[in-house]
């Protein structure tokens, strides 16, 4: 089963050596994996509850060749951000709605789960632990993966007797290899995301190593990455390999509803609250290939993609481009949640946490 790395503790914190920023290129951060100084861990056994974790050197954990997670998938991830404002204050968004995410996908996937106190108290702590790692205003943010893994021994498939939950950590800035250009996308027809019933809406590692293929040809084909359709009848949108999808016609926004089989992005929710509130008429509902051949804007959105406008999308083939740049309904939204993630607009909410 899992255990901590041996070189690791215990390790006097704070880390930073009173160093404010760690020796980084921040103008040259995309998303990539950069180590930082440390992950959080956090052990409990199958019929006991998550109690204190730790944080130790970031590094290798020893897992058991036969952990639930190895053999069976048995595993969810998260993303969070955190932001350094111009006041040096570090800045979480919604943080609690990872905890609720994770625990729901913990019930389906059979899992014991952090409490939500327990969730975000860890990631506050592994952003502390890892503060100069937090670009400078402006320049990106730490990235957060927090990992729920069923890590104990199985041979036959059942739920992992050992659990882990870990926090690691990365600065990251854009996304896609077009920095904050438009991406193109392919609508994708061979292979499915998700089907009716299945866990198209949970957050398990299970549902993201299938949508490699039709990404890899994708991206062979010119293309930034692909947008699916439904399993049932492949006229309805679901969501891109990594972020959801919006479409936009005058005051009108679409997006596909959470009915299942797509992830109830937090991105996604507060992006609908922002529109909302900027007197846009949003719809989560079905949205056809139809209407978004017809829209005059298209963006994504997720915790790792922010905001993304898409410049293009193929279907079949035909090539249909979209207004991107100022004064478009992406920008709004996307200057907006940017300015309440870093502590730029007020937030009126209450979705920010400062450290
Ligand atoms: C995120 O947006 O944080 C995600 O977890 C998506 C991942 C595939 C990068």
């Amino acid at each position: 089963y899992a255990s901590q790395p041996s070189s690791s503790l215990p390790l006097p914190l704070p880390s930073y050596n009173g160093e404010e920023y760690a020796n980084v290129d921040w103008d040259s951060l995309g998303f990539g994996l950069m180590p930082t100084d440390y992950m959080y861990i956090n052990k409990c056994s199958a019929g006991q509850n998550f109690r204190n974790g730790q944080l130790s050197r970031y590094g290798h954990i020893e897992l058991s060749p036969s952990a639930g997670v190895l053999n069976y998938g048995q595993g969810l991830f998260e993303g969070t951000k955190a932001y350094r404002k111009e006041n040096g204050k570090l800045l979480l968004f919604r943080p609690e709605q990872n905890a609720i995410r994770m625990k729901n996908g913990a019930e389906r996937m059979c899992m014991i789960s952090p409490s939500i106190d327990q969730f975000v108290d860890a990631l506050k702590e592994t952003v502390l632990a890892n503060k100069r790692w937090v670009p400078p205003p402006g320049k990106g943010s730490l990235y957060l993966r927090p990992l729920l893994l069923g890590t104990g021994p199985v041979l036959g498939l059942a739920p992992s007797p050992e659990y882990t939950f870990l926090i690691y950590a990365s600065p990251v800035r854009n996304y896609f290899k077009e920095g904050s250009a438009p991406i193109n996308l392919y609508v994708e027809e061979d292979y499915d995301r998700a089907s009716r019933r299945g866990t198209g809406s949970v957050k398990t590692i299970s549902n993201y190593a299938p949508v490699l293929m039709a990404q890899i040809r994708a991206k062979s084909r010119g293309f930034s990455d692909v947008l699916y359709l439904d399993s049932a009848t492949k006229k309805n949108l679901e969501e891109v390999s990594s972020c959801n999808i919006f479409i936009a016609k005058d005051k009108y926004i679409l997006t596909p509803a959470t009915n299942g089989t797509i992830l109830a992005g937090i991105t996604r929710k507060s992006v609908i609250e922002i529109a909302r509130d900027h007197d846009y008429q949003v719809e989560e509902r079905g949205v056809t290939v139809d209407e978004l051949i017809e829209a005059d804007e298209v963006f994504c959105t997720g915790t790792a993609v922010g905001v993304a406008p898409v410049g293009s999308v193929t279907y079949r083939d035909k090539r249909v481009e979209y207004i991107s740049g100022s004064g478009t309904i992406c920008q709004e939204l996307n200057s907006t949640l940017l300015g309440i993630q870093t502590g730029i607009i007020e937030d009126k909410n209450g979705w920010v946490t400062e450290i």
